[in-house]
């Protein structure tokens, strides 16, 4: 195509898309209907894997629920079951583990079927400096934040793309878009999370699968217990969201089908600035916002290994 046509046709969609996203502030979009679909959630024995699995009950979607905690699994479906879950399957799987995710994947297909909204949620953190961090847990913390991810999309995406039907869900982290001091092995799983996320919405874009949806998720500290110790400097500008209220936020987002939900809305703008004000100025709003102290009085949950 010409250049004066090809540009002509950028502005005329940039404007389209703009206005049409002013549209969309002031009257949403309507909220798919899930019930039907199967949505595997990783991490489902705790936190906001536990609120989610529990919130697609309510909306009569097929559970598919995978943790390493037997108990917190079994905690989870008991509530999924008082939420109206009718179809739940739970799972024993270490997702850090690629032949454990593809064993239990194909028993997921044979059991269930195929996945159609595929929840990547399970987390650790390690949480201390990185001289300090043991290798192992570095490791860990690789291949249960970011791998896993790869794994599952290695298993679930193929079926989605035949059929252009599908929902991929990753839940990464504020800490995905900006580093951490004493969070260095869990902000590099992070990043990784969010590019492996948006170069697959490109791929999918690319192969024409626009039934294949993306949403990655960037919240801040929420009160899981995953992060317990840690405190805001200014609760009103950046406070420690609810888990609830976070979980609530994730559903809208999947059911909008938007791409990228950051939490609290606050850090939109402080991610805008940081990329387009000098790096000093942007290390001085950092330490304001206590970045730089986060991780000082981190506890986390009691380690059992
Ligand atoms: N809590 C926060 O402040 C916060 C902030 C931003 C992002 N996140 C992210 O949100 C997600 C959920 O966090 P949460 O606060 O609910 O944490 P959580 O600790 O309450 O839950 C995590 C769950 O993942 C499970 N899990 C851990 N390793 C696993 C493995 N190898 N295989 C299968 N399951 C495994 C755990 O057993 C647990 O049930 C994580 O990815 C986390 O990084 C959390
Ligand atoms: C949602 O989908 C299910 C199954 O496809 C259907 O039975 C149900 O009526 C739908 N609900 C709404 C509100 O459209």
């Amino acid at each position: 195509m010409n250049f004066f046509l090809e540009l002509l046709k950028v502005i005329g969609l940039s404007t389209y898309y703009m206005l049409e996203s002013l549209v969309f502030l002031f009257v949403p979009k309507r909220k798919k209907n899930v019930s039907g679909e199967i949505v595997l959630i990783t991490g489902a024995g705790s936190g906001i894997g536990r609120l989610l699995s529990l919130k697609f009950a309510k909306l009569g979607a097929t559970l598919v629920l995978w943790d390493i905690n037997q108990d917190g699994l079994r905690e989870t479906c008991r509530l999924a079951e008082e939420n109206g879950a009718v179809r739940i399957h739970s799972y024993i799987c270490d997702c850090s583990k690629r032949q454990e995710v593809y064993r239990v994947a194909d028993q997921v297909k044979k059991e269930v079927g195929d996945v159609s909204i595929l929840v990547n949620n399970a987390g650790i953190v390690t949480g201390r400096s990185f001289i300090e961090s043991p290798d192992s847990l570095v490791e860990k913390t690789m291949e249960v934040n970011t791998m896993a991810h790869f794994w599952t999309y290695k298993a679930f995406l193929p079926a989605m793309i035949a059929s252009n039907h599908g929902h991929l869900v990753s839940i990464a982290s504020s800490a995905g878009l900006i580093g951490v001091n004493r969070l260095a092995d869990y902000c590099a799983s992070k990043f990784a999370a969010v590019g492996f996320a948006e170069s697959i919405s490109f791929e999918m874009k690319v192969l024409g699968k626009t039934g294949v949806k993306t949403t990655t998720v960037c919240p801040y500290f929420i009160n899981t217990g995953m992060f317990d110790g840690c405190s805001t400097r200014w609760p009103l500008l950046l406070p420690i969201l609810d888990p609830d209220y976070v979980a609530e936020k994730i559903m809208t987002a999947i059911r909008r089908d938007q791409a990228i939900l950051v939490l609290p809305r606050s850090l939109y703008f402080f991610f805008a600035l940081k990329n387009i004000l000098p790096v000093k100025v942007g290390i001085l709003l950092a330490d304001f916002a206590g970045a730089l102290h986060f991780m000082d009085s981190f506890k986390g949950r009691a380690k059992k290994d």
